[in-house]
């Protein structure tokens, strides 16, 4: 049976974090499907389809990824595209609660899925997609911080 997992986020936009944590799960599963949450309550920067289309961009060299977006509960998700496991990236020890009580809410719903938590590189470990819009906001430099797409879309976002 093949190992599928979902990496779901808001990904508003992709950091040079998140790339990290899809690089690792790909080499853990035989397929990660990379899902937008298309919220419509939340106030995004980019709109779903440029989210997704900069995570497209930001991650063409990594094998055996899919893209969608998803909107409703996370688990009602999983069980539609039948995948076995939610990965998560854990970046410092102020991550764990929130993961932790979205991991095991998950878990009650739906007991058979299992949240999978990978550690990003400790160089991305305060790293942040409001950090980063922040600082492309007063027009700091965030070249580092996110893939080269992405800082020439924010840079297109705040000219002026
Ligand atoms: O990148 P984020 O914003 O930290 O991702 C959070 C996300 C998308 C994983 C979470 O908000 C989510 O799963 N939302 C879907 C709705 C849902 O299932 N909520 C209950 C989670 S316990």
């Amino acid at each position: 049976m093949s190992k599928i997992a979902i990496y779901p986020g808001s990904f508003d936009p992709i950091t040079n974090g998140h790339v990290d944590v899809i690089r690792r799960a790909a080499c853990l599963f035989d397929k990660v499907i990379v899902a937008v949450l298309s919220n419509v309550d939340k106030q995004n920067m980019f709109t779903v389809s440029e989210r997704l289309a900069l995570i497209k961009a930001s991650t063409a060299d990594i094998p055996r990824l899919e893209y969608d977006s998803f909107d409703g509960l996370l688990v009602d998700y999983a069980a539609q595209k039948k995948v076995t496991a939610i990965v998560r990236g854990l970046r410092v020890v102020s991550d764990f609660d929130y993961e932790f009580q979205m991991a095991m809410t998950n878990r009650q719903i739906a007991p058979q899925l299992e949240t999978v938590f990978l550690m990003t590189d400790a160089k991305y470990s305060f790293l942040s997609s409001s950090l980063v819009r922040q600082l492309a906001q007063f027009h700091g430099t965030i070249n580092q911080f996110v893939p080269g797409v992405v800082a020439q879309a924010l840079e297109k976002k705040f000219r002026g």
